[in-house]
């Protein structure tokens, strides 16, 4: 079996949590959705998608990506992971931004949690992330168990 995770990610915490995801699977590779064109999707059995949401929303870049792969992403076990700050909203955001095709055809759409890194973010991020979060300091709040229910649904285990 061989597994490709793919990421979409601005300041890193979801290229974190698939690389969480990707050292405990054999035979994992992992890419960017910038550099998924280099690898052959035929090639891989299990497939992990996963980006973060800005503003209720995913990637361009990951959008873009997933209707253009839309039949061999339905035609591989696949499992789904959202990186946000809102747990309660994360699957009604992978409802309204991916294909009802995928959420139905996943194995497993798991929430990984997130991180606010101030270091990384612009003026304008730094601002919206202090209304919201209350605070100006790092989060890390990423959640690498939350891995673990991915790779349980896509082993076939139950009740993952
Ligand atoms: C400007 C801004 C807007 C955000 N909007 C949302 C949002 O609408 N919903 C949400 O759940 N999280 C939101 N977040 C939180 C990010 O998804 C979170 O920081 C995530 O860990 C970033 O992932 P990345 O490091 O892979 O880019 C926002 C963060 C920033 C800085």
């Amino acid at each position: 079996m061989k597994t490709l995770v793919i990421y979409s990610s601005k300041h890193g915490s979801s290229e974190e949590f698939a690389k969480i995801i990707s050292e405990k699977i054999n035979n994992c590779e992992i890419t960017s959705v910038e550099n998924v064109s280099e690898k052959n999707l035929c090639d891989y059995n299990h497939l992990v998608i996963g980006s973060s949401i800005y503003a209720g929303k995913f990637s361009k870049k990951f959008n873009n990506f997933i209707q253009e792969n839309l039949k061999i992403l339905l035609d591989k076990k696949l499992g789904v992971f959202v990186i946000g700050g809102i747990e309660s909203q994360y699957l009604k955001t992978a409802s309204s931004q991916l294909p009802e095709s995928i959420i139905n055809h996943a194995c497993a759409v798991v929430y990984g949690g997130y991180k606010y890194d101030f270091n990384r973010m612009n003026f304008f991020e730094k601002f919206i992330v202090k209304i919201v979060s209350k605070t100006g300091k790092s989060i890390d709040a990423l959640k690498p168990k939350n891995a673990d229910a991915l790779i349980a649904s896509l082993n076939g285990e139950k009740n993952a």
